[in-house]
């Protein structure tokens, strides 16, 4: 199925949209604490947030969105909450896969699957079979994932090869999990903390990153449209000293 044209939007370029955007989906604790609320609660509310998100992007055509949503250093949380955020994408695709493959969205997963439990495993391969095909908006969950990982996990696979490829930037980048996708053009970040926090290492060497105050529960589809006008401000040199329009 073709994509639909994208939204026009009064400000923004249909044709200067990033063709990935990855975001870093914090301050879910925070917000359930203003509230008096347990950390749980902010998680689940950040699924509203999630679900918004995702249809914007496919509303306005963007190619590619990755979402952090578990990283290998959570392990660290408390159990308790470790195994809310495991059930949580498990819901979460019980809840949304089939709007999601109406939508014409391809699943994905970014990340170790060792360690996760099978229950969360068997829900995100259903999801990615049922949705393969799919040739819309393609949807990264980053779980269990961690950028360090990630780099040593290519230099195995490439490592494993019996006729090695040169090492080039070109052919590394296709031993990644994100192989064959383009590198985020934008990086959004909510609730304020200016860190990368081990994500897309490789790929967002040349991402513009955006930071927003907001909490990521309270995160709609006006927040992105802000995110986006700060993205088309911007002018991307790429190292060089012309101004390159992707
Ligand atoms: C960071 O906030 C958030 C996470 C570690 C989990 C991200 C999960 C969601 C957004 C829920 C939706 C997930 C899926 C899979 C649909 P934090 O807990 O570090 O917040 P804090 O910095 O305020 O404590």
């Amino acid at each position: 199925m073709a994509r639909k044209a994208p939204v026009n939007s009064p400000v923004l370029d249909p044709r200067r949209l990033p063709r990935h955007i990855a975001v870093i989906m914090d301050g879910n604790g925070r917000w359930a604490r203003r509230r008096g609320l347990p950390r749980a609660a902010g998680h689940q509310a950040g699924m509203a947030s999630v679900r918004a998100l995702v249809r914007a992007c496919d509303e306005l055509a963007v190619p590619v969105l990755t979402l952090y949503a578990f990283s290998t250093e959570n392990w660290k949380r408390p159990p308790a909450e470790v195994r809310f955020l495991m059930s949580l994408l498990i819901e979460f695709l019980r809840r949304e896969i089939d709007e999601l493959h109406r939508r014409n969205v391809r699943l994905g997963l970014l990340g170790r699957r060792d360690g996760v439990p099978a229950t969360v495993l068997k829900a995100i391969d259903r999801g990615m079979a049922q949705t393969a095909a799919n040739t819309g908006l393609r949807l990264n969950f980053a779980f269990n994932y961690g950028g360090r990982r990630e780099i040593l996990d290519a230099v195995e696979a490439w490592n494993r090869q019996t006729r090695r490829p040169p090492l080039t930037e070109e052919n590394f980048a296709k031993f990644l999990y994100t192989a064959g996708l383009p590198d985020p053009d934008l990086l959004i970040r909510t609730s304020g903390e200016m860190r990368l926090s081990n994500f897309l290492l490789w790929q967002l060497a040349y991402a513009e990153i955006v930071v927003t105050p907001v909490l990521w529960p309270d995160f709609r589809k006006k927040h992105l449209l802000a995110a986006l006008t700060e993205y088309q401000q911007r002018e991307r040199r790429f190292g060089g000293v012309e101004a390159v329009h992707a």
